[in-house]
């Protein structure tokens, strides 16, 4: 008889100590029921989280990461950090579909020391979508190693990612409607294109020919990429000697 276990999410929460940590509590003391998969990181602002801790949160194999905050305009810091969160998660969820993870995987709520019922019910609702996407790179249909690549690659670029965040990504106007508009323009999805997205899928394509020589054609399946910007890229890491080809395939240059 096949025996069948219940997938059981692990949700990473990051919750700021002065809105979201407190909802928390209140909802726990208010005996308000919510499933038990969120493992709480309490930090003192949510603009302390980190585009890196997101991405080594999946990397250490958590199924979903929530990060809460005070509601814009109540942050306890100045200049407001829950900005910053919002702006690295609209980033983070950019990089994580470009790398294979559900963007849905991520969820970033204001919730104030007040609020246990809305504490407790966006983690229902979390939970339960976390858990209909099953664990992570399933949904995906993405093999778990080369999702930890590609989380690895997205790592590894987030000191450059702030540098051109800081220098040619700054939003303009810091309200929720001037960050959504900022994020959702064709002038940001084209500058985050060049500046960011592209920089990774060369970051993941030197991380395969490091391992051992490939053709263009296993790097496009492996990568899951269109072969005309792998032709791109290729050309791109050979101008700048990166790599070299050898026949059909493609080896790291030594230095
Ligand atoms: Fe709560 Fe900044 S103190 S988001």
């Amino acid at each position: 008889m096949a025996i069948t276990t219940e997938f059981k999410p692990v949700i990473i929460g990051f919750l700021c100590n002065w809105c979201c940590y407190g909802g928390a509590d209140l909802a726990g003391v208010s005996r308000f029921q919510y499933p038990p998969y969120l493992r709480v990181i309490r930090l003192m602002c949510s603009g302390r989280v980190d585009l890196e801790f997101i991405f080594r949160a999946f990397a250490k194999k958590a199924d979903g990461v929530f990060i809460g905050g005070c509601h814009l305009n109540d942050c306890h810091y100045n200049p407001e950090g829950n900005y910053d969160a919002l702006g690295n998660s609209l980033i983070a969820r950019r990089i994580l579909g470009q790398i294979g993870v559900n963007p849905e995987r991520l969820r970033l709520e204001w919730v104030s020391a007040g609020e246990g019922t809305r504490f407790a019910e966006v983690m229902i609702e979390f939970s339960s979508k976390v858990k209909s996407l099953g664990p992570l790179g399933a949904s995906e249909g993405v093999d778990v190693a080369d999702l930890q690549a590609g989380l690895e690659a997205a790592t590894q670029l987030v000191p450059y990612i702030k540098l051109v965040e800081r220098e040619r990504l700054r939003v303009p106007v810091r309200t929720d409607e001037g960050y959504r508009e900022f994020f959702g323009s064709a002038d940001f999805d084209a500058l985050f294109q060049e500046l960011v997205l592209d920089k990774l899928t060369m970051s993941r394509i030197m991380g395969l020919v490091r391992t051992k020589p490939v053709s263009a054609r296993e790097i496009s399946s492996g990568l899951r990429l269109d072969p005309a910007d792998v032709a791109r890229h290729l050309n791109d890491l050979a101008r700048q000697g990166m790599l070299r080809f050898d026949g059909d395939e493609l080896q790291a240059a030594t230095v």
